[in-house]
């Protein structure tokens, strides 16, 4: 039997089992848009930001994201630009890019799309296998390196990432598990800029659960691509973890958003407590300038020993041309 909404006479599309509440469509939207919007106010991103990247791979969190931002950016004094990195994986990365392209013309907001093998000249499966690393490892080096190339040389105040909360606690209990302690302090819904060398991240989906960011999606008419990268292994920890959490939340509804608050206010507490620069060591690449874990970055070690030079210098001149042609006005 169809049941009515909590908050009005319609018809219910999802049961948010932990809240008690079933929710028309309208009302499905309101309750998520709510979630990001409090999060962002709460750390003062909406009125003090200018610039936001959002890193937008065309999957249904990163999309469901941009939706949200976009309607955000209707209210708040907040400039988008929409970032695509096109990895060169077979048909899968075209298909992303083109999604992104067409959503971001759709809603009228700028954005930017870099292909791998235009800057480097391989694409990651050939850059990976070169380097003796695995595909995702490399891919996770150069993402990284990239987007925070493309939020510095824009000035944006911060990469917005479409991680959601099954990501967010997979992640930590995995850094957990295996001894990583010192990977969970960046687990947070922000983490700041380090003045010209590293542009703060955000996760605007810090509350949101994995089934509510395809809800969303689907039911905002929102694309985006289905299918899963290829070159993802099968079955990783990250996949185990998260059937493991369903399997608790399926009994204990709520557990997660639980832990997910737990796991935001002991480190916002661990953050508090830390002075970044006195207490944790932060380096600067010595080839790049950008912040790094060592003395050299990993991007720039691995071009140096693949490739033959250590590339983030040039690429961020790259960047920079790429950035100043798109915003020089056209004649
Ligand atoms: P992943 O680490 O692949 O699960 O992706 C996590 C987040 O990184 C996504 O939600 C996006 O915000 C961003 N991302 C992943 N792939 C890309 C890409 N090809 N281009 C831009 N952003 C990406
Ligand atoms: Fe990085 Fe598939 S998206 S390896
Ligand atoms: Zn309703
Ligand atoms: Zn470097």
């Amino acid at each position: 039997m169809p049941y009515r909404c909590s908050r009005c006479d319609k018809q219910a599309i999802a049961n948010i089992k932990y809240a008690r509440l079933r929710l028309c469509r309208e009302h499905l939207t309101t309750y998520i848009e709510k979630k990001v919007e409090s999060i962002l106010r709460k750390y003062k991103v909406l009125e003090t930001t200018r610039r936001i990247v959002l890193a937008v791979s065309g999957g249904k969190d990163s999309m469901a994201m941009t939706w949200v931002l976009w309607r955000l950016s209707q209210r708040y004094p907040i400039k988008l630009l929409v970032t695509n990195i096109d990895l060169g994986i077979d048909g899968y990365s075209r298909r992303s890019s083109e999604i992104v392209r067409k959503y971001s013309q759709e809603l009228g907001i700028d954005y930017i799309i870099v292909k791998l093998e235009d800057l480097l000249a391989y694409n990651i499966k050939s850059l990976s296998r070169l380097a003796r690393r695995s595909t995702c490892s490399m891919c996770g080096v150069v993402k990284r390196y990239l987007l925070n190339l493309i939020a510095l040389e824009s000035k944006a105040d911060y990469v917005a990432l479409g991680h959601n909360l099954d990501d967010i606690l997979a992640y930590s209990l995995k850094s957990f598990l295996s001894g990583d302690y010192i990977s969970l302090v960046k687990f947070t819904p922000i983490t700041k800029s380090i003045d010209g060398i590293a542009v703060g991240r955000l996760r605007p989906f810090y509350k949101v659960y994995e089934k509510e960011a395809l809800l969303l999606a689907l039911t905002n008419k929102v694309p985006f691509i289905v299918d899963e990268c290829p070159l993802r292994p099968e079955s990783s920890i990250e996949f185990h973890i998260k059937s493991f959490l369903n399997s608790i939340e399926e009994e204990k509804p709520g557990i997660k958003i639980q832990w997910i608050n737990n796991l935001e206010k002991s480190l916002r507490d661990i953050q508090r407590n830390l002075d970044v620069g006195e207490n944790l060591r932060v380096y600067k690449c010595s080839y790049c300038g950008l912040l790094s874990k060592s003395n050299i970055c990993s991007f720039c070690n691995t071009t140096k020993r693949v490739l033959g030079r250590p590339l983030g210098a040039e690429l961020r001149e790259t960047i920079k041309r790429i950035i100043m042609v798109k915003n020089s006005p056209s004649i």
